[in-house]
């Protein structure tokens, strides 16, 4: 694989790109799949064993399933659990629930993550108006973010963008302990894409380059707490929290959504400036091209690391050269 001068960050072909957005095409599926299924009633572990049976007939291959030994297909967090709920057997759902679903797959060797909140059994007016606010926030902040992702952009334009928009909608909290990531021939890889700071900094965004943009916003304080299990964030006060992710890739005709069946089409016309997205038929056309058979690279393990409070882009990244945990 190539890398981008100065930065390290891989540069995918068109062909690689072609299998990101396969696997981000499975990773759609699941996620809709999923939250179709999470009724009242239905454990957590069933949506999870539903989860890996997509992904397995479409010919993928489950990224988080033994990532660091965590033990399922997907993340299914509830309530005032931010990130990384483990799915269990225990945990049925109800009807109000908050559930954050979170799935990933590999393609050829190529990788693809999402994620997206839910109400449980649907909202209803007045028991829900503030979670229904929470988790429009969160997702609008997504599509905010993805829509500063172009070639000779900044990183750090991405997460101005995303705590921007997070602000801007309501007195949110926004998780800074975790982040989004590059993604390609790993999941995570380097460097991470945080949720908020200044813009302007960081690397130059270009053709090749693809990441996870994955805000994560709580209704109060920003703070969090990770349980014995070693995996499931929670807020410390805990308020209920939302976490929306995709995946994207600027290709030689712009960014697509990999992880969008639409491309990204539909979330980005709901903002501005939608004029220099890549268009499905482009993108289609790439997956003709054939592509890597790679295995599932080690890679960096950027994403979702911790960035300690306060501190800003480039102390981080600097900071984090020699630490790697999910
Ligand atoms: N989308 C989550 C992330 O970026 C997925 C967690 S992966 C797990 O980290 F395997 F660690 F659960
Ligand atoms: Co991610």
């Amino acid at each position: 694989m190539r890398l981008s001068r100065g930065s390290g960050i891989e540069i995918k072909t068109p062909s690689q790109l072609a299998r990101m957005r396969e696997a981000g095409l499975v990773v759609a599926q699941v996620l809709s799949e999923v939250a179709a299924a999470a009724e009242p009633g239905i454990s957590t572990a069933e949506l999870d064993a539903i989860a890996e049976r997509i992904i397995r007939s479409a010919g993928a291959v489950p990224s988080f399933l033994g990532y660091h030994g965590y033990p399922a297909s997907i993340c299914t967090s509830v309530n005032a659990e931010i990130v990384h709920g483990i799915p269990s057997k225990a945990v049925k759902l109800v009807a109000g629930d908050v559930l954050s679903i979170d799935a990933g797959a590999i393609v050829g060797g190529w990788h693809g993550d999402a994620a997206r909140s839910i109400i449980v059994g649907g909202a209803v007016p007045g028991r829900d108006d503030k979670v229904v606010a929470l988790l429009a926030a969160c997702e609008l902040a997504m599509w905010r973010g993805l829509a500063a992702v172009k070639a000779g952009a900044r990183l750090t334009d991405i997460s101005h963008a995303i705590e921007t928009s997070a602000l801007a909608s309501g007195p949110y909290g926004v998780i800074r302990e975790y982040t989004g990531h590059f993604i390609g021939s790993a999941m995570h890889m380097d460097p991470p894409v945080p949720n908020y700071g200044r813009p302007g900094r960081g690397p130059v965004l270009a053709e090749g380059m693809a990441m996870a943009i994955e805000p994560m916003l709580v209704l109060g304080d920003r703070h969090t707490i990770l349980l014995e299990d070693d995996w499931t964030v929670v807020t410390a006060d805990g308020s209920l929290a939302s976490h929306f992710e995709h995946t994207v890739a600027i290709t030689p005709d712009g960014p697509i959504v990999t992880t969008a069946e639409d491309g990204g089409r539909g979330g980005l016309a709901s903002l501005s400036g939608l004029a220099d997205f890549a268009g499905l038929g482009e993108v289609a056309e790439l997956s003709a091209t054939g592509g890597l058979d790679g295995k599932v690279g080690k890679g960096g393990l950027g994403g979702l690391e911790t960035v300690p409070a306060g501190e800003d882009y480039e102390t981080v990244a600097e900071e984090r050269s020699g630490a790697r945990r999910p």
